[in-house]
């Protein structure tokens, strides 16, 4: 028997060999990617009831909290800052009362002055509704978001939350024992 016919090496062992020790050495040398960082939760806000005038603070700029109202209740949407933070998609609904720009969906539907979100479709409001149906289960609820100082209501030290199914008037009334501290 030829041995040496065994050890013959043609041009594509050559090649196939160079790739095979190229792939080894990049598994050898590669870099672990670095983890993503998980997002930075920021603590929750004391619960609190807001005029337009204050709500316009938190527009994800001059504060690290990001609150939109919607359908009268402010939630804290900083967690979503993907969505909502300055030059994001969402950004316009920040510091602001989202009701008619979810209701119509379109993002450029804010006002800086009162909205009673007259003139909305039933079907429009319907949609606010179906958003809030979500945010009431993802986001921290903040207060309402009230016309005068004199409407707001005294929620005690307690923090906002996620409300989900409850509702803000139980707490505001205190007819559960929605009113101990989170
Ligand atoms: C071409 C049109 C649009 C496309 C393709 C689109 C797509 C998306 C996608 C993929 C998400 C992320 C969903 C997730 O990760 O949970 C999202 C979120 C969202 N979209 Fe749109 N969108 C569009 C238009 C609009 C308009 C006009 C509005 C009205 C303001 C809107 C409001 C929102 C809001 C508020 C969220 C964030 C929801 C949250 O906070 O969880 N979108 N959109």
């Amino acid at each position: 028997m030829d041995l040496s016919s065994w050890f013959e090496f043609t041009m594509y062992d050559a090649v196939f060999l160079a790739v095979v020790l190229g792939f080894f050495f990049y598994w050898l040398t590669r870099k672990e990617q670095p983890l993503p960082t998980p997002p930075k939760e920021v603590a929750p806000l004391q619960m609190t009831d807001m005029t337009l005038e204050e709500l316009r603070k938190y527009d994800g700029v001059k504060n690290e909290h990001i609150l939109f109202g919607l359908n009268g209740t402010i939630y804290d949407v900083t967690r979503g800052k993907g969505f909502y933070g300055p030059g994001k998609a969402y950004g316009t609904l920040a510091g602001h009362d989202a009701t008619r720009a979810l209701g119509t969906m379109d993002q450029t539907a804010v006002s800086d002055q009162w909205d009673d979100h007259t003139g909305l479709s039933a079907e429009e409001q319907e949609t606010a509704n179906e958003w809030e149906t979500q945010f009431k289960f993802k986001y921290l609820t903040v207060g309402r978001l009230v016309q005068n100082d004199s409407d707001k209501a005294d929620y005690g030290s307690r923090k906002s939350f996620i409300r989900g199914a409850e509702s803000l008037d139980s707490i505001i009334h205190g007819d559960s024992e929605s009113k101990k501290d989170n």
